[in-house]
């Protein structure tokens, strides 16, 4: 079969402005947007840039908008987005180059939330590891599974309206380590979350949760962060 796609290209030391161009390739409906991209590359035009590495839903480097709609290149078949594509780079960051945006702000709002374990209590008797009973270790299971993708965040209105928005990603993060009964931060977290730019700009769009390669359930999960905050339980 014949693949139109219509790509984002930019070259912020040449152009003024991104343009599209749109390439004619011969695939098969299970190719992958990734694989295109890469033909493209090997084939067209060398310096046509964009990010991957495990081509395989794991490493979440390769989120780009694909007719529209927040995706991994790599997760998404030819078969479900049809002949004509037209991808462009994720919004709301800055654009380096092509399908390249800048993630540093993505990233910063993560760190914000200490998405690390914290418990300065000594350990127990045994000595050797912190015990969580399967109900505990079930509370915060799905938002482990994030791959920092950006999907939800750069899928969020209230992102694109307001960039200090520590957005959906950060507070999947956030939720992973309040809610595991062995970390001693959740206070810290939930303060950090209760600043300007924090929860509160959340309007439950849930954008988010349809944009997850992982299928998170992301608004959920900030609702129960929220309702931590409200309760002061966890
Ligand atoms: Fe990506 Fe889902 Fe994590 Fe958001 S919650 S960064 S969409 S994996
Ligand atoms: Fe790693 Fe797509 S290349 S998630």
């Amino acid at each position: 079969m014949e693949i139109t796609i219509k790509i984002f290209r930019y070259n912020p030391e040449k152009d003024k402005r991104g343009n599209y161009v749109t390439y004619k390739v011969e695939g098969t409906e299970n190719d992958r947007v990734l694989d295109v991209l890469e033909y493209i590359k090997g084939n067209f035009d060398g310096t046509l840039s964009f990010r991957r590495s495990c081509a395989h839903g794991v490493c979440g480097s390769d989120a780009m908008r694909i007719n529209g709609r927040n995706m991994l290149a790599c997760k998404t078949l030819v078969r479900d987005t049809g002949e004509n594509i037209t991808v462009e780079p994720i919004l709301g960051l800055k654009i380096v180059k092509d399908l390249i945006v800048d993630m540093e702000p993505f990233f910063d709002n993560f760190k914000k939330m200490k998405p690390f374990f914290i418990n300065d209590s000594p350990l127990p008797e045994n000595g050797r590891e912190r015990l969580q009973t399967i109900e505990d270790r079930a509370r915060f299971d799905e938002t482990t599974k994030c791959i920092l993708c950006a999907c939800c965040t750069t899928s969020c209105p209230s992102y694109w309206a307001n960039g200090d928005y520590y957005g959906p990603a950060a507070i999947v993060n956030a939720h992973r380590f309040i809610f595991d009964s062995r970390d001693e931060a959740a206070a810290e977290r939930l303060q950090i979350l209760a600043e300007t730019d924090g929860i509160a700009r959340c309007h439950t769009a849930y954008s988010c949760t349809e944009a997850c390669p992982r299928e998170i359930k992301v608004t959920k999960a900030i609702g129960e962060v929220k309702m931590a905050m409200m309760t002061g339980k966890i």
